[in-house]
């Protein structure tokens, strides 16, 4: 019974010291001292021993029984113990590794976003269009009929047929008038596409801001009203605008619209090419022809459109001189903003 006694004394031992974790440790533990465990079945056993040696194995037992316990108590405190310490190698306190760029909006995102917002203020809502389009809804709603010269392939992509790819956000006045009756008040962002060659100043993809107001007795003072607004929202207060008769085949009239430079304030610089002046849009009066094209009477309706370029405005406003900065993707140019 000594021996038996020492063998399972030598096994836990070697078990206790091998279990890894306090799941181990604990099915070591069941396996000797549980109610079925090897030690508890040897301890029932010394009854059975002859009675000269039962006091003696019944005391060896209990001092094993000691050292057992001492030792699972021991090697869980240590499981414990390197449980805590991997914890606490992580140190929360640490600064960072600081490598995680935060990134941010594209400058053209970002003007949109204020354009749209001095917009909103004024009470127009947000309206978006197809970029793929037809002829339709590109030309001839518009008022321009097929012998303009913006007709020209040169100046739009076909893609077949009657489909191209639009040249003007304007598109979306007709397709937001046909679904919905007056009063309107909208804006609309967006990618138009040209094919122009590409350079400082021409690109054959930017984007465009249209914007138009259908009511009752709206006049050219109202579209004077909201622009003179925004030049000011966008460029500073002290910006003044100026309206330049000019042509467009959706408005009658039409014009081209300035505001004074915001480099030199209108006294003349290279910028404004001395003018003193910068054309930031086209607008006027929706054309008769337009309203009747979406069904509404231009007896009883009236409004004012303007469409803007996006790039245009973020050049003017950042006093940047190459469009193509805005679509190379250049982390130096995008970071500035
Ligand atoms: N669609 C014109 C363009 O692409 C811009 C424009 C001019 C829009 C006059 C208008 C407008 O609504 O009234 O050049």
């Amino acid at each position: 019974m000594e021996k038996k006694l020492k063998r399972i004394e030598e096994e836990a031992l070697k078990e206790i010291e091998a279990a890894k974790d306090g799941r181990e440790l604990e099915q070591v533990r069941i396996k000797y001292m549980g109610r079925k465990g090897l030690f508890t079945g040897f301890m029932k056993s010394i009854k059975e021993a002859p009675e000269v040696d039962r006091a003696a194995i019944g005391a060896m037992a209990n001092k094993l029984k000691t050292k057992l316990s001492a030792l699972f108590e021991a090697k869980s405190n240590t499981l414990e113990r390197g449980v805590q310490k991997t914890a606490l190698s992580i140190d929360v306190t640490m600064p960072g590794t600081g490598n995680v760029e935060i990134g941010h909006k594209h400058p053209i995102t970002q003007v949109t976003e204020r354009i749209n917002e001095i917009f909103i203020s004024l009470g127009f809502k947000i309206a978006e269009g197809p970029e793929i389009e037809s002829e339709y809804y590109n030309f001839e709603a518009l008022n321009i009929p097929l012998e303009h010269p913006s007709r020209d392939v040169f100046d739009t992509f076909y893609i077949k047929g009657p489909t191209l790819l639009r040249s003007q956000t304007s598109t979306v006045q007709i397709r937001v008038m046909e679904k919905e009756k007056p009063p309107l008040q909208v804006i609309a962002p967006g990618r138009v596409y040209r094919p122009d060659a590409v350079d400082a100043s021409h690109s054959f993809m930017f984007h465009q801001v249209e914007g138009f107001m259908v009511d009752k007795n709206i006049r050219f003072s109202d579209l004077k009203g909201a622009l003179t607004l925004f030049a000011r929202q966008m460029f500073g207060e002290g910006t003044k605008i100026r309206f330049r008769p000019h042509f467009f085949p959706f408005t009658e009239p039409s014009a081209e619209v300035d505001v004074s430079c915001i480099i030199c304030g209108g006294k003349g610089c290279r910028v404004c090419s001395y003018k003193g002046w910068l054309e930031i849009l086209g607008a006027g009066m929706i054309h008769p022809s337009v309203f009747k094209a979406v069904g509404y009477n231009p007896e009883r309706w009236t409004g004012y459109a303007f469409g803007m370029g996006i790039e245009r405005i973020a050049m003017l406003k950042y006093g940047i001189t190459d469009i193509r900065l805005f679509f190379e993707n250049d982390l130096r140019f995008l970071k500035q903003f």
